[in-house]
């Protein structure tokens, strides 16, 4: 079966994902490929409404292993109806965050662990694994600030409050990103770090970079 190419972008809140994820899919698109691009939490229809439950800094109070099920509940409708669709077609998929965030946010974050994120990934995504992550991580007090202001201009804009992770505290913050590292450094094959206070443009150089190598690497083609 053909298998298409799995790309996750990384990092913490207000780490600039959104805005590289986009530039990464314009480039994709300038050289003839056509990547599906998206989200999590979100991304389908359900995954939308659980985001909207997870990210409302209004609503009930939810605990953390509810809270990580209903990241994995929401994975497995996009893994469902976007990303293995996609994949068995030979797509390239682009995913703004996937089971990394669960390990760095439930498992560091809220100090569940790695073991249980890990084995109901197993549990409920198989063996997917992505081929290449993107880790964005500038440094944690810049990134953080951007983050919360970002959501105070969107609430003010729309009403929208997707703030509830915004609001934690900064040592939740910290345990994320050691847990960001640990990943990376257990897995530096598959996890491309791009760190420090770069610009939007530097960035953009290193994701495309590491991409056009693996891209070579794999054999991708702009039929893809
Ligand atoms: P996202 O919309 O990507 O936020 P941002 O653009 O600020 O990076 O993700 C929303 C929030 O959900 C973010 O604070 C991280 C959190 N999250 C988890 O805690 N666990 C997860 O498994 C995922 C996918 C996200």
């Amino acid at each position: 079966m053909p298998r298409g190419w799995f790309i996750t972008l990384e990092g913490l809140d207000g780490s600039g994902k959104t805005t590289q994820i986009n530039r990464l899919a314009a480039w994709m698109q300038r050289r003839g490929l056509k990547p599906v691009v998206t989200r999590q939490p979100g991304g389908t229809a359900t995954g939308d409404r659980i985001r909207t439950l997870l990210l409302d800094s209004g609503s009930t109070p939810i605990a953390s292993k509810t809270e990580m099920a209903l990241m994995f509940a929401d994975r497995a409708q996009c893994i469902a109806e976007v990303i293995q669709p996609a994949l068995d077609a030979g797509k390239i998929v682009l995913c703004d965050r996937f089971t990394d965030s669960t390990e760095a946010y439930q498992g560091g974050g809220r100090e569940i662990g790695s073991q249980t994120i890990l084995d109901l990934h197993r549990l409920v995504c198989g063996d997917l694994q992505p081929d290449l992550t993107l880790l964005l991580l500038p440094a944690l007090e810049a990134g953080l600030e951007r983050a919360r202001r970002r959501n105070d201009r969107q609430t003010a804009q729309n009403g929208a409050d997707e703030g509830r992770f915004e609001r934690e505290k900064d040592g939740f913050f910290r345990r994320v990103w050691e847990k960001y590292r640990e990943i990376a450094a257990r897995e530096p094959d598959r996890v491309i770090r791009i760190e420090g206070n770069l610009s939007i443009d530097e960035v953009h150089e290193q994701i495309v970079e590491a991409v056009s190598e693996r891209l070579m690497v794999s054999g991708k083609t702009a039929s893809s």
